[in-house]
């Protein structure tokens, strides 16, 4: 019994050291030649991609030099990069998109090593205003697969230090799209990056942290990036805001603007700088919207002037009831439940300014009807509270008084007593 656990036990060692052996040769017929040669060499262009590739995904899954190029690694001379052994060394823009969909297009390829990664970059690029341009015109100026995604350094997209991080893109494609000298040829402005830079949604991402704010791919797609069509452009803002959407697709404008080339949305907001909304642009007034189309004395313009000033009475009603219960606040008066109700108001508001989107004065008012009520009775608690106060300083004046005269009477008698 005992001899055999040995056995058992020699036997287990002996194959254990041995598989380790196999391994060590097998690694050492694995040493990448070609990353080994050309991490050495000084020049840039030869020596730093094979610097650069050791934070790409390819170097990270294990892929080296060959599985893009081509080539035979094994060896350690120049031999290695005969194109008989299928060396493809640099590929021009016109191949480059060929050159990754080899594997990016390949489902089968691709799901050995990530499942749930699509395989239709390729095919969607070619349909898109850089890949058509391509393909049709021989454009290289326009934007190919290593335009994105700087070729030996390629990260996922959740990396943060990619160049398609959400954080990053827009960077990456105002390396063209905001320089003025690369799209001279052009009929197209240059100001989407630095438009976009000032807008709420840039805002949102960078001070407010939010990452699923837009930025140029959400709304123009990764790969198909193309000039949104103008029905498109009203889908692609209710991606995100679809109670609004929902409410413009009913209006009247949604059907006129279409008809008039208008493109939905972004006729009153703009696409890449767009705004917080403010009430001014509601109505008539400077500022406002409305008045590009419409004057006072039609339905359009009486229309905006009702919704606007059914709005601004429910902002005023609000910050009226508000100020109320923050003076009962800061005299030490109990109201968090009445100031906790009030929010009821700010969520009514928020309906009724979406509600604007109808372009039918009814369905605002009705919001703000309902705003309305809400702030009464807080104003009403406030007023409350307030009175509570002055009954309880009235109070405590008298009681004071009469303290007071207490003890000026007792410093009288105690004074006689002492004469
Ligand atoms: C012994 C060193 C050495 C090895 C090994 C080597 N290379 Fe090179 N490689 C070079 C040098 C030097 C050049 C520049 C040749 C020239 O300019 O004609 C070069 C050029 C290239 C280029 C650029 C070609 C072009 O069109 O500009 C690519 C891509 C490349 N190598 C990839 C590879 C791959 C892939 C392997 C492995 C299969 C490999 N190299 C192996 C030294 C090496
Ligand atoms: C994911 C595919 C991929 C991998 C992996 C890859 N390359 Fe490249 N390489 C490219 C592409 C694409 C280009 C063309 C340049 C471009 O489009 O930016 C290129 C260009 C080059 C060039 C020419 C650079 C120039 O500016 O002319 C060299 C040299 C090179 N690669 C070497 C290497 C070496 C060495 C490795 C391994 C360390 C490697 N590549 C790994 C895709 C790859
Ligand atoms: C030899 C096959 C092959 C080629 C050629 C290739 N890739 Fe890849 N690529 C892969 C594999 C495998 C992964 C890893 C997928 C994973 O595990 O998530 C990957 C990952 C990526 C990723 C990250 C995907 C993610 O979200 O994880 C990007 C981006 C990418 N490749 C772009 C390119 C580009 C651009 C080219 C052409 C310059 C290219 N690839 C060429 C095989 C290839
Ligand atoms: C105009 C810029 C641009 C071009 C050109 C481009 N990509 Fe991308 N790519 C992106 C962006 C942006 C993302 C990030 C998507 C995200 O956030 O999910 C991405 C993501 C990817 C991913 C990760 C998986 C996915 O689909 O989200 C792969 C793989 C990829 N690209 C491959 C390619 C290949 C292959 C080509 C060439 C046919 C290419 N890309 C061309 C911008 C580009
Ligand atoms: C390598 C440079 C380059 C990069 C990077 C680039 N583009 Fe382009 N893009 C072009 C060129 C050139 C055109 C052609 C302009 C034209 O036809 O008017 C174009 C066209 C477009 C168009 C169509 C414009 C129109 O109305 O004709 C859109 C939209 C677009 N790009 C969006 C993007 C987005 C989004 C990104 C980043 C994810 C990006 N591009 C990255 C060069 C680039
Ligand atoms: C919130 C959505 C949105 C974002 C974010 C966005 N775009 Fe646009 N972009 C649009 C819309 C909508 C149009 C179409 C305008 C029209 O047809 O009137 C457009 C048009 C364009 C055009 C065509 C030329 C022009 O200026 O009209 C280019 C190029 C472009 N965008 C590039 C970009 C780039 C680069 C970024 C990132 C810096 C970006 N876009 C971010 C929605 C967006
Ligand atoms: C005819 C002009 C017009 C069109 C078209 C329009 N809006 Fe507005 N939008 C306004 C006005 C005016 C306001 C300001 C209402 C207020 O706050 O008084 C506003 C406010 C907003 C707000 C802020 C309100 C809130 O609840 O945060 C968002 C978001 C918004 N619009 C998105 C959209 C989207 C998405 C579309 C397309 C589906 C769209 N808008 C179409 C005029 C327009
Ligand atoms: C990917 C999601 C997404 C897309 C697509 C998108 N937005 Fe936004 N948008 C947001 C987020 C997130 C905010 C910030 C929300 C906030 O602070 O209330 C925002 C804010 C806004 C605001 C300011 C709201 C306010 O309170 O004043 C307006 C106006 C707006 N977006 C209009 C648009 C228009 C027009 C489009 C299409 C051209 C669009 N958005 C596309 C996510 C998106
Ligand atoms: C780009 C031009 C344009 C802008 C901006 C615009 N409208 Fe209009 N609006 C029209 C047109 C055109 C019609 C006529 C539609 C029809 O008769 O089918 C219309 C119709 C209307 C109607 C229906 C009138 C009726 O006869 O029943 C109302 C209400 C209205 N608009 C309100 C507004 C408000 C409020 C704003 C600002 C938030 C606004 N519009 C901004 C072009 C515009």
């Amino acid at each position: 019994m005992q001899w055999t656990w040995n056995r058992g036990l020699i036997l287990v060692v002996v194959a254990v050291t041995w598989t380790g052996a196999v391994r060590a040769q097998e690694q050492e017929a694995e040493v990448d030649n070609c990353r080994v040669c050309h991490s050495v060499l000084d020049d840039e262009r030869l020596g730093g991609p094979a610097r650069a590739f050791t934070g790409d995904i390819h170097a990270a899954r294990g892929l080296g030099c060959a599985d893009c190029h081509g080539g035979d690694r094994t060896l350690a001379g120049f031999e290695g990069m005969d194109p008989a052994k299928g060396f493809v060394g640099r590929p021009g823009k016109l191949q480059v998109a060929t050159f990754c969909g080899r594997c990016h297009s390949d489902a089968a390829f691709m799901r050995q090593f990530n499942p749930s990664l699509r395989v239709d970059q390729v095919a969607e690029y070619s349909t898109s205003v850089h890949g058509r341009r391509l393909a049709e015109l021989g454009d290289t100026a326009v934007a190919v697969c290593t335009s994105c995604h700087p070729a030996h350094a390629i990260k996922p997209p959740s990396d943060a230090a990619s160049s398609v991080h959400p954080l990053n893109v827009a960077e990456t494609c105002g390396a063209c799209h905001a320089d003025a000298e690369h799209m001279a040829g052009y009929q197209i402005p240059t100001n989407q990056l630095e438009r976009y830079r000032r807008s709420v949604h840039w805002a949102m991402m960078t001070d407010g942290g939010d990452l699923s704010a837009p930025t140029c791919n959400d709304c123009h797609g990764n790969h198909g990036a193309a000039p949104p069509g103008f029905s498109w452009v009203g889908n692609v803002c209710g991606q995100c805001h679809s109670v609004i959407a929902d409410h413009f697709a009913q209006s009247r404008h949604a059907k006129t603007f279409a008809l008039l080339g208008n493109p939905g949305c972004a006729t009153c907001h703009g696409n890449h700088e767009i705004l917080r909304a403010r009430p001014e642009l509601l109505g008539l007034g400077e500022g406002a919207v409305c008045g590009q189309c419409h004057v006072a004395q039609d339905a359009g313009g009486t229309t905006a002037t009702t919704m606007r000033g059914r709005l601004d009475s429910l902002r005023a009603a609000y910050g009226g009831a508000d100020s109320l219960l923050l003076r009962a606040e800061h005299a030490g008066m109990e109201v968090s439940q009445a100031r906790f109700e009030l929010q009821g108001a700010l969520n009514a508001l928020v309906q009724a300014r979406a509600a604007v989107h109808t372009f039918n004065p009814a369905r605002v008012a009705a919001y703000v009807d309902e705003g309305l009520d809400v702030t009464a009775a807080a104003h009403q608690k406030g007023v409350e509270a307030l009175g509570d106060l002055r009954f309880r300083r009235t109070g405590l004046g008298v009681s004071v008084t009469i303290i007071l005269a207490l003890i000026v009477g007792l410093v009288i008698k105690i004074r006689q007593a002492e004469r």
